[in-house]
């Protein structure tokens, strides 16, 4: 299985933005985590990170791979423009959240993606992106 993993805004911050609440491990390490982790199973991994919404939908929209793990970032939130990618991408997505959203601000408890994905991590920090792969692993081969 071709697993593309898909970072949106500020993510290409991880490791030094907001430590307190994202850690410190860098969005480099966490993909070679996530390359490691996929080729575990069999499965390869290609990664991809943007602060633009058009760039996000145009890389879905290459549908060169057979799974999405996605953390949308703030686009969770209000992006119908990315709902709409991945609802026609045609394949799982799992969603993944470093933080717990449920527990922060208001806004952040919107999430305009349900119903659009298979599944979702939420709060279990950077190794929540692990956990997509290994349910991607064990629900879409
Ligand atoms: C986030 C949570 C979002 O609310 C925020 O805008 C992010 C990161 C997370 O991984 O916890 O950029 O998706």
């Amino acid at each position: 299985m071709r697993i593309l993993l898909l970072n949106g805004p500020n993510l290409g911050r991880l490791g030094t933005r907001q430590p307190e609440v994202y850690g410190t491990t860098t969005l480099a390490e966490i993909e070679a985590a996530c390359a490691e982790g996929a080729a575990s199973h069999g499965h390869t991994l290609t990664a991809f990170q943007t602060n633009h919404e058009g760039a996000l939908i145009d890389r879905v929209e290459q549908r060169d791979y057979d799974a999405i793990v996605i953390n949308p970032g703030a686009w969770t939130h209000y992006s119908y423009a990315i709902r709409d990618a991945l609802a026609a991408c045609d394949v799982p997505v799992v969603e993944v959240h470093i933080s717990d959203v449920g527990a922060r601000e208001e806004f952040r408890k919107v999430n305009v993606l349900v119903g659009v994905v298979a599944h979702s991590v939420v709060g279990r920090g950077w190794p929540g992106y692990l956990e997509a792969i290994d349910w991607l692993a064990a629900h879409a081969t």
